[in-house]
């Protein structure tokens, strides 16, 4: 069996690692395609390193534009490789601009999709992710939803056959990696901080970073923290920062530490022993709960639902009392923390990659893996 990853950013890098591993482990040689949607070392070739996936076959330095130029340059590069290399699967991980290209890239082949992380929806369609989620779904012939709820997405739609409740390959990845950042990362001590006395931060959403008005809501967060806060920053958030005049304000905020993006084991570190973690990340959410520190996330809706229900995830949005009355609570009520830091993983056992590896593998010997 020849099985063709599609991937293109960091969070696909990290959660397609343990599938491209459960291949390898069963002596399938995995074919890497990269499309170039992140580009920058420490945005993409630091996880290749630090997770230690193979040479990459084939990369189509896409880069970044508007939506429609990402999306179709990327999938004129992905139909060629597709045609000359005939993989007998596509897989593609999440919702970017990376993952709608290859499915529609591959599905127009009539090379089979294999979604991994299927039928999340967060009911918002003026997000580019969305948009991505629904047609990936329905361009795919095989589903791997995280949860059962996301199951239940699919079904709404009219996506019943071929759909696996596998867990999220995010378990996998924070398993498989979390010692190895506690004995190998030094980025405590490099920015001077201490186990529980700062709360990590990120943003990058377009809803929150294109419009002015929103990234200033964000800034004034980051003015109001009553306790130190790391922000390794997605270059996205930066040069809006630095297009809208608000550069200034957040390199000179008090009580915030900005970085460029980190490496996984640096960043899972800091992770496991933040206090909180605000954030509009999607990754950031699960990454949160698995590893029992409470999340406070700068959004109004959120396509991880189960993480809300179980406790570990407040939706504070972008008002400066919401989120910081939150951070504070945290702070000041121990209940309040420990039930937060307590909340069950709703994502798995960690074994999600090994699953799909064999879901896979077993449709394709039965010969049902085809376009239908
Ligand atoms: C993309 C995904 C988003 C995901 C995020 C992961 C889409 C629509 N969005 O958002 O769902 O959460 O990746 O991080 O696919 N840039 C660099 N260097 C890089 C990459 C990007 O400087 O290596 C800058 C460029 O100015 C670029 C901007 O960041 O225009 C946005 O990059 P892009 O890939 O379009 O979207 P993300 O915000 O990264
Ligand atoms: N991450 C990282 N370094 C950073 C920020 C994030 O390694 O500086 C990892 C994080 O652990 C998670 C993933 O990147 O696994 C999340 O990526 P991102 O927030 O960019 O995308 P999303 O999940 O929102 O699509």
């Amino acid at each position: 069996m020849k099985p063709a990853f599609v991937f293109g950013t960091r969070p696909e890098i990290i959660k397609l690692a343990p599938v491209i591993r459960a291949f390898e482990e069963r002596e399938v040689k995995p074919l890497l395609v990269h499309t170039g949607q992140h580009y920058d070392y420490e945005m993409s070739r630091v996880f290749l390193e630090e997770l230690g996936l193979p040479e990459i076959d084939h990369h189509l330095e896409v880069g970044s534009g508007t939506q429609a130029e990402q999306t179709g340059t990327a999938m004129i590069k992905i139909e060629r490789v597709l045609m000359e290399e005939r993989p007998d699967v596509t897989i593609v991980q999440g919702d970017t601009n990376t993952v709608l290209a290859g499915a529609l890239a591959s599905v127009k082949l009539k090379i089979p999709v294999a979604h991994v992380e299927a039928g999340l929806r967060s009911f918002d369609r003026t997000m580019p992710e969305e948009i991505n989620r629904v047609l990936a779904d329905h361009a795919s012939e095989v589903l791997f939803a995280p949860t059962e709820e996301a199951r239940k997405n699919l079904e709404r739609e009219g996506i019943a056959e071929n759909v696996y409740v596998v867990g999220n390959t995010v378990v996998d990845a924070v398993l498989q990696n979390a010692e190895l950042a506690e004995s190998k990362s030094d980025v405590l001590e490099r920015f001077g901080l201490r186990p529980r006395e700062y709360v990590l931060i990120t943003a990058h959403r377009a809803e929150n970073t294109d419009s002015r008005e929103n990234l200033a809501k964000l800034v004034k967060i980051f003015e109001s923290l009553p306790m130190t806060g790391i922000y390794p920053m997605h270059p996205r958030t930066r040069n809006r920062l630095k297009e809208f005049g608000l550069w200034e304000r957040v390199s000179s905020a008090e009580n915030l530490i900005v970085t460029k993006p980190l490496g996984y084991l640096d960043f899972l570190r800091l992770e496991k022993n933040a206090f909180a973690i605000m954030t509009d990340s999607g990754g950031i959410q699960e990454e949160a709960i698995i590893l029992n520190v409470p999340c406070l996330t700068l959004r109004y809706n959120t396509e991880r639902p189960e993480t809300i229900e179980a406790g570990g995830n407040v939706l504070v949005g972008l008002e400066k009392e919401r989120a910081i009355g939150y951070l504070r609570r945290l702070m000041g009520d121990k209940e309040f923390y420990r039930r937060m830091a307590s909340a069950p993983n709703p994502f798995g056992d960690g074994k999600s990659g090994e699953r799909i590896a064999d879901i896979l593998l077993g449709l394709y010997k039965e010969g049902k893996l085809k376009v239908k």
